[in-house]
């Protein structure tokens, strides 16, 4: 059983992290605490979970390189600085996602491409989150932005009620128009992909991984 620090405990994604751990003990992980806004921690653990703000996670970050432990972060909006720090981390097994789903990575994938194949059309980019988001656009959308060369700052935004997150690519021209749209239904979808990529973090070697390192590991364990 590897034992997960959660911190942002009482946030809605550190919720849904505790709720999953201890729903599926199948996953061979268990909660060994969490960690609020200026909190001590006085348990063991063998990694952290973090989903807060961008001060949480870089207190949290030295929490886990104080320990000696794995690191997980997918808070957004997070300072260049920090970034290159963890790119840079020798000492602990480091990730770092500004969305964790295993099927956004694909669908960004899938954007990649379709931005090759439709080279000449229009495209649009446009994301809708809930309406307590700090950042907008999104880290998700910045992200996509980023894997087709489209300025960030021409990324379309809404918030809306209590919606999870909705990423939508359109390629346009006047005679057709293609959508591609993820749409997040659940928190569940991130919560439950952390606590794998979690697991897995455990066995890797100290580092800086993304999304990417998981998914070709994901992509190998399918063909076993
Ligand atoms: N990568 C992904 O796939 C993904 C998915 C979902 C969300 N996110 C990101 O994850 C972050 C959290 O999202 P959320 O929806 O759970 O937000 P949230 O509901 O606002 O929860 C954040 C929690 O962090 C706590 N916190 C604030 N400062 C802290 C500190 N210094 N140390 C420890 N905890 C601290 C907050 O406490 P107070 O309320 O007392 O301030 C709150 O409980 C956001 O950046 C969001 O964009 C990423």
């Amino acid at each position: 059983m590897k034992r997960v620090l959660i911190n942002g405990i009482n946030g809605k994604m550190g919720q849904a992290l505790k709720r999953l751990i201890e729903a599926q003990p199948e996953l061979g992980l268990t909660f060994a605490g969490g960690r609020e806004s200026g909190e001590t921690v006085d348990f063991p653990f063998d990694v952290i979970i973090d989903f807060s703000t961008p001060q949480g996670a870089q207190e949290a970050f030295a929490l886990a390189k104080h320990h000696r432990k794995a690191f997980l972060t997918g808070t957004t909006n997070l300072p260049e600085t920090f970034l290159f720090q963890m790119q840079q981390e020798e000492k602990i097994p480091v990730f770092y996602a500004p969305n964790v789903s295993l099927s956004v990575y694909f669908f960004t994938q899938l954007v990649k491409q379709a931005a090759k194949m439709y080279a000449g059309y229009k495209i649009n980019l446009h994301e809708i989150h809930h309406v307590h988001k700090k950042d907008a656009p999104s880290g998700t959308a910045k992200n996509i932005a980023a894997a087709i060369g489209f300025p960030t700052q021409e990324v379309s935004y809404e918030r809306i009620g209590e919606t999870v997150g909705t990423h939508s690519a359109t390629f346009s021209t006047p005679l057709d128009e293609i959508t591609l749209t993820h749409k997040a239904l659940n928190r569940d979808l991130f919560a439950d992909s952390a606590l794998h990529i979690a697991k897995w973090l455990c066995t890797c070697e100290k580092g800086f991984y993304t999304m990417k390192d998981f998914a070709n590991f994901k992509l190998k364990e399918g063909k076993k």
